[in-house]
């Protein structure tokens, strides 16, 4: 782990059945900011590291029920073929985590926390999910994005790379302003106050008031208001 005053950037591997889907992702300007700054992205195709015929990645279920699992011998192998070390010592150097529906769930602690890590490992799964000796072996850390199940972690991977990559310094164009956002210290956790722009009146509705007041005193305070509302209504 980094400290807080060290070098402002992450370094993060993919672990996927389908790295071609991160190509678009790569050319959002956050990330191609992110990695102008130092940061990297890397995605590891597992297919392409099985030692099973016909690339062969995953199995059906022992006990029987629908779907495929993640070979865990398969995941071994990628992981060697990036690491060179055996993937059990691996989880001591860096974060590994295994994407996967019943992970602990990200929210703004758990974000900062990766975003403060010089290095990460993320593992995605497909089908029915990892075989769970992954998870038990190979793992630091299990991570979902909510109570449901996608077809795969790889959106969940784009979402957490989105959220760790915009924590960092020179990621976004304003270093302000992922300080004071929802859910952030600076907001005491809650829920980001609304935002208005030109023009002042639309169809009647207005901005409110204090906004144009120029008065930064009230306008603060009016917007600490608005954010614990917000926290209160959802
Ligand atoms: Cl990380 N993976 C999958 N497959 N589904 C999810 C998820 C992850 N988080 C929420 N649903």
């Amino acid at each position: 782990m980094r400290g807080t005053r060290g070098r402002a950037s992450v370094e993060i591997d993919i672990f996927t059945l389908f790295p071609e889907w991160f190509q678009w992702f790569y050319t959002q300007r956050h990330v191609r900011n992110a990695l102008a700054a130092g940061s990297r992205l890397e995605c590891v195709g597992i297919r392409e590291h099985t030692p099973l015929s016909g690339g062969q990645v995953d199995d059906t279920p022992f006990g029987g029920g629908a779907g495929m699992v993640l070979r865990v011998d398969v995941m071994e192998a990628a992981l060697r073929a990036r690491y060179g070390v055996d993937p059990m010592e691996l989880r001591d150097r860096r974060r590994v985590v295994a994407l996967t529906p019943g992970g602990r769930l990200l929210d703004d602690g758990y974000v900062s926390e990766l975003a403060a890590e010089d290095s990460l490992t993320l593992l995605c799964g497909r089908y029915e999910g990892f075989d769970e000796r992954i998870v038990e072996h190979f793992a630091s850390d299990t991570l979902s994005i909510g109570r449901y199940v996608l077809s795969g972690g790889e959106p969940a991977a784009m979402v957490v790379c989105d959220a760790v990559l915009r924590k960092l310094p020179g990621s976004l164009g304003d270093a302000h302003s992922a300080v004071e956002e929802s859910f952030s210290e600076a907001l005491e956790g809650n829920p980001e106050y609304p935002h208005y722009t030109r023009p002042a009146e639309y169809r009647g509705w207005r901005v409110p008031d204090v906004l144009l007041s120029g008065h930064h005193e009230r306008i603060e305070s009016w917007r600490r208001e608005r954010s614990r509302e917000r926290a209160q209504d959802r």
